[in-house]
């Protein structure tokens, strides 16, 4: 039942945080979601160091351009190698520096956005993320019902970046999600 799901949603994120249960079953990732990892790989450069962020079963580290450095985090460690980080617990612990930081499918699921930015946003100079925008699925109990936990419009997941010192210089979509590019300036 959609109600029933979107309501245990909007408890957990008000006062837990995390679907850990959920994200622990490897049944809960979708092949399809590949598609979209890569499509956001091809903002990566030849000789990148990678962050991915919610890295799922990792297809960004099949598409690498030669020369990348890769460290996939998850709230989960799936693989050794994998590095637990729950976003929605922070402070993170300390990441190193990093060239881009990959967001494919995650920031649906955090509770504080713009806290997750400030501390992500110093350790990297772009940002690939895709994110389900309110326009395109304006239906609160069925965002809810899939996990998400906040309701941006495109326009308004765009500032969140602003601050930061990231501008928008490229997008896509993929289904009804737009894959954004953010850069800082001079990177
Ligand atoms: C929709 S799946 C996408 C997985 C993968 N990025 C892909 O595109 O196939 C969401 C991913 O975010 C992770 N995730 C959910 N909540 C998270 C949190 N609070 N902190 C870090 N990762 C989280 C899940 O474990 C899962 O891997």
């Amino acid at each position: 039942m959609n109600i029933i799901r979107a309501v245990k949603t909007y408890l957990r994120s008000k006062f837990g945080g995390s679907d850990k249960s959920r994200w622990s079953s490897d049944d809960s990732l979708n092949p399809n979601w590949d598609e979209r990892t890569i499509m956001l790989g091809r903002y990566i450069r030849p000789g990148d160091r990678v962050i991915e962020f919610g890295a799922g079963k990792m297809a960004l580290r099949n598409v690498l351009p030669e020369g990348c450095t890769y460290l996939a985090t998850d709230i989960v460690s799936r693989e050794p190698g994998m590095l637990a980080v729950d976003l929605n617990q922070l402070p993170l612990p300390d990441l190193g520096k990093h060239d881009i930081a990959v967001f494919s499918g995650v920031f649906e699921y955090l509770t504080d956005v713009s806290a997750v930015l400030s501390v992500v946003g110093p350790m990297v100079n772009r940002i690939a993320a895709s994110y389900m925008v309110f326009e395109n699925k304006p239906d609160v109990v069925r965002r809810r019902a899939n996990g998400c936990v906040n309701d941006y419009t495109e326009a308004g997941f765009i500032e969140l970046f602003g601050p930061l010192g990231f501008s928008l210089t490229d997008k896509a979509q993929w289904k009804q999600q737009v894959l954004f590019y953010f850069e800082k300036k001079g990177s």
